[in-house]
């Protein structure tokens, strides 16, 4: 079994999912899936009114391309550690012609970014992978404007897809990838803590939500394409899945679908916090 603490946390786009190109989409899926809901939660904070906004661990640029399309005044920055996916989120946002955005190849606990300078930071499924996610938080802090806000969106795999009928065997999917990046310093089941961690990062009037997708509501297409096989491939292949539970996956996966009143119901954990000075 793979069992490597890595000090930059437990996402490496070249190592999480057997094929890049495989997991960049999937990324994509992920920010379309969650999106209907998601920007209703942004516009509820008022990210709608932002004038500078920042993405820390923007990855392949999805995200800044909805912020750059739903908030047309808005200045966006992404900032991400990832060379390749920094070359790909601008490759990318040149070819949609938006300007009003820049990229920056960072670490989200040491920016090298100016005091007080964004009315918004977002951080979007990048604590649940770092081994010091308070740490990262100070440092938004520190980046963001008295009276700015901070939104983080993180996983807690204790309640990742449920679905109608239950599929066997997806609980021990989910534990597998859970030692998985527990194993790597990571924290996937770190949606319930998210309140305490932006408090202890210095946020003020902190509130706790969850976005929320459902197949009746948006489709199945979206969240196969969000799920997809790359990461439980991966996990078998390195020993923290075994190859019986992924056949039974499978096979209940299949079974679920075809049955006429299914539904595959997914949550992300959302915090706010103000920067109150
Ligand atoms: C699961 S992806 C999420 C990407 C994007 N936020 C989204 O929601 O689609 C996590 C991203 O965080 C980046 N990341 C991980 N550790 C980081 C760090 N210390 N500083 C900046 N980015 C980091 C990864 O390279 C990856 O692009």
């Amino acid at each position: 079994m793979n069992n490597t603490m890595n000090p930059s946390g437990s996402y490496r786009i070249t190592s999480i999912n057997n094929n890049v190109e495989m997991e960049i989409n999937r990324l994509k899926a992920q920010v379309d899936l969650f999106w209907p809901s998601e920007w209703q939660h942004y516009q509820a904070h008022g990210l709608a009114g932002a004038g500078n906004i920042i993405e820390l661990g923007s990855g392949p640029g999805f995200l800044l391309e909805k912020l750059l399309t739903h908030i047309p005044q808005a200045n966006v920055t992404g900032l991400e550690i990832d060379p390749l996916l920094v070359n790909y989120a601008m490759d990318y946002l040149k070819k949609k012609n938006y300007g009003r955005w820049q990229v920056y190849e960072g670490n989200i606990t040491q920016t090298g970014l100016t005091d007080h300078t964004y009315d918004f930071a977002i951080t979007r499924l990048v604590l649940e992978h770092l081994t010091d996610p308070i740490e990262a938080v100070r440092e938004i802090y520190r980046i963001v404007k008295p009276g700015g806000k901070v939104i983080v969106v993180d996983n807690d795999f204790e309640m990742h897809i449920m679905t109608y009928p239950s599929v066997p065997g997806l609980r021990e999917l989910y534990d597998a990838y859970c030692e998985a990046r527990f194993a790597e310093g990571g924290n996937p089941k770190i949606g319930r803590e998210l309140p305490r961690i932006l408090k202890e990062g210095g946020f003020s009037n902190v509130q706790f939500e969850l976005i929320s997708a459902h197949s009746t509501i948006l489709g199945d297409e979206m969240f196969f394409q969000s799920e997809g096989v790359g990461i439980p491939y991966k996990l078998k292949q390195d020993g923290y899945l075994s190859s019986k539970d992924l056949g039974k996956i499978s096979v209940g996966w299949r079974k679920m679908v075809q049955d006429e009143q299914h539904a595959i119901v997914r949550q992300l954990c959302l915090a706010v916090g103000e920067k109150v000075e």
